[in-house]
């Protein structure tokens, strides 16, 4: 079964995630899952919030080009340890906020620190779609959503948006 994705407004998508300490077998399977719930959604990142877990634990896989091997990333307390000063506006969407989409202004290039799986320290700079797609999802740790880049009335629309579309949900 696919994991349920939490839609905004949910208090858990706006709680600080604890730091994971040791990469259990438990956390391999919930990654496995979380992987499978980002490539069916589609999506190109999940944030373990966004299903319920308030661990720091994020997947990606931003590869678009039409036949290229995909790349699934799992990070364990990602990091953000550099950051560009040249920045980058990408129009983001999320998969707990569905069909909305907005500009958001955020540094170009950074370089993120995290734990694998395995337990083995990684780093690694991104650029383009990758750098946008991990930041928004190391966000998602601080109880963060891309709205709240927004102005206050764009952000409200959004939020009125998905409220009937819950209880939309909901009735059906
Ligand atoms: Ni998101």
């Amino acid at each position: 079964m696919t994991l349920p994705i939490l839609i905004h407004p949910d208090p858990r998508l706006k709680k600080v995630s604890a730091p994971v300490t040791d990469s259990s077998d438990a956390l391999r399977e919930l990654a496995d899952k979380m992987l499978h719930a980002m490539y069916e959604a589609p999506g190109i990142g999940l944030a373990a919030p966004q299903v319920g877990v308030l661990s720091r634990m994020i997947v990606l896989d931003c590869v678009k080009e039409e036949g290229a091997p995909a790349r699934p990333i799992v990070m364990l307390n990602p990091e953000v340890v550099e950051v560009s000063d040249a920045l980058n506006t990408y129009e983001e969407g999320c998969l707990s906020i569905p069909d909305q989409f907005a500009d958001v202004t955020r540094p170009a290039d950074v370089t993120v620190a995290w734990m694998d799986l395995d337990g083995n320290a990684q780093k690694e700079t991104f650029d383009g779609l990758w750098a946008t797609c991990v930041q928004h999802e190391i966000d998602h740790l601080e109880g963060k959503l891309f709205i709240d880049y927004l102005k206050p009335l764009k952000r409200q629309l959004i939020t009125r948006k998905m409220v009937k579309l819950k209880r939309e949900r909901a009735r059906a």
